[in-house]
């Protein structure tokens, strides 16, 4: 079979990535070799994001990057997020486009791909895209190939989801659909998958990742259940997930933090706000102290846990003083490290029909002094490695000459310069120099020599 060139770009989430990689397992049996520019490429996928204002935007700038380089023999398909919420508004922006379909339907590129070739063959023109944004019943995952290509050390693997929360400045639970979890069986035999072929760390990934529930044997596991399961995999070495609620943070999966060695001492438990008022104005349905003891809960089971959150300054009615309870919150818990965002209205969800939108400025000065405040605690908790010993795995080639990049447990990165190869080990690092957003030092074996 002729091979044919296929660029895929992936905005936004995880998530995305591990949708974006999927396709590509999906293509490649029909000859479609992965590359990294568009120019040449026969099919070129963006899988977009549609989570805040610039990303979508970004879709519209790309495509235009792209249109020069569009032949005929060009296939030019919009999925992901934003291809969801809006594809009849792609299809008449950019006519051009011949494919829009959704994060729910991308196991049925072959077939849209072969039907767009055929209407390029009879010249049908511009105009005659094929949009397939459907919630199918039947489950993407069920027709995904067990085979999985492109692996590096560490990898992402989808357990759950969608999301049935409905948080008011939200877009997810119209573009991902309803909340789902695979069933155990099938994620045990993607993670072998992965194993079998080198991966050494798994990130199990999901919108709602922790109120994963799938069947195994007719019986409802939790996340905790699943991970200690998963730990059996032998040559596994490190579990990750991603992202947490706090609504569904179960003791069992605190239990697994403290007894399974995989599992990895960081949780992204997004908070977004420490305001009780801004909370309940975002549908969170729950407090600020709920999350305070949570956290206390969480850390008398792993207390050298990492700690990460989301943030969203600027949501409607926000004052003042909701925004200096958000900046006391973060005082009081010491994040590790933490994402944040101005608000940014989402047509078609509550929060952008609210009153009270806050001026762009202010939410503008708001998101500086809380990033200000996250950095310097990030540096604080990078600064208390110093002096120690920690296991770190290797997962990627730096820029400079026999440079690695790896992780501690505590996922920081950690960049060392060695002549031994070290890309796939685990290997315990001295810390001697820490820096905002990565640490440094030798490697104890050079240490002890
Ligand atoms: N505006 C700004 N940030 C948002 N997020 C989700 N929706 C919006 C929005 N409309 C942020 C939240 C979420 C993260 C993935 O993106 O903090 O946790
Ligand atoms: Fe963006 Fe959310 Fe879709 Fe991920 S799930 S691509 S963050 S909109």
């Amino acid at each position: 079979m002729a091979e044919k060139l296929l660029y895929i770009k992936s905005y936004g989430c995880q998530m995305n990535v591990y949708d974006s990689q999927r396709m590509a397992d999906i293509l490649k049996p029909l000859g479609y070799a992965l590359t990294s520019t568009p120019e040449k490429a026969n099919l070129v996928i963006l899988n977009t994001c549609h989570i805040r204002e610039k990303a979508d935007e970004k879709v519209y700038s790309d495509l235009g990057r792209i249109l020069p380089y569009k032949d005929e023999k060009m296939v030019l398909a919009v999925g992901g997020c934003v291809a969801q919420a809006e594809g009849a508004e792609i299809m008449r922006r950019a006519p051009y486009v011949d494919l829009v379909f959704g994060p729910q339907t991308y196991h049925r590129l072959p077939e849209m791909i072969a039907r767009a070739h055929r209407s390029q063959d009879k010249k049908e023109g511009v105009g005659r895209g094929i949009l397939d944004v459907e919630f199918p019943v039947e489950s993407k995952f069920d027709h995904l190939p067990q085979e999985r290509n492109d692996l590096s050390v560490s990898a992402f693997l989808t357990v759950q989801e969608g999301c049935d929360k409905f948080c008011t400045y939200c877009v997810v639970p119209y573009t991902r659909g309803a909340e789902f979890s695979r069933p155990v069986e099938d994620i045990y035999k993607e993670a072998r998958t992965l194993v079998d072929k080198g991966v050494k760390e798994i990130t199990l990934l999901g919108q709602n990742v922790n109120a994963y529930h799938g069947l195994f044997k007719g019986q409802e596991w939790g996340l905790g259940k699943l991970m200690e399961h998963l730990s059996t995999l032998k040559g596994l070495e490190r579990l990750r997930y991603s992202t947490s609620h706090p609504r569904d943070m179960e003791e069992e999966l605190m239990r697994v933090h403290r007894d399974v060695p995989h599992v990895m001492p960081y949780l992204h438990l997004p908070i977004q706000s420490g305001s009780n008022l801004i909370l309940k104005a975002m549908n969170r349905k729950h407090t600020r102290e709920q999350y305070l003891d949570l956290i206390e809960k969480i850390r008398s089971f792993r207390p050298d846990i990492a700690l990460s959150s989301d943030f969203i300054v600027g949501f409607p009615g926000e004052t003042d003083q909701d925004f200096e309870d958000t900046l006391d919150l973060i005082q009081k818990i010491r994040f590790a490290q933490a994402y944040s965002f101005k608000y940014s209205p989402r047509l078609g969800t509550p929060g952008a029909a609210m009153e009270n939108q806050v001026p762009e400025a202010l939410k503008a000065e708001r998101l500086a002094r809380l990033q200000n405040l996250l950095n310097q605690q990030q540096q604080a908790f990078n600064e208390a490695c110093l002096g120690k010993v920690l296991p770190v795995l290797f997962d990627r080639m730096g820029k400079k000459e026999d440079q690695y990049l790896g992780k501690t447990p505590y996922l920081q990165s950690v960049y060392i310069t060695s002549n031994t190869p070290l890309l796939g080990k685990c290997t315990d690092v001295l810390i001697e120099k820490a820096y905002a957003k990565s640490l440094t030092g030798p490697l104890q074996s050079d240490q002890q020599n």
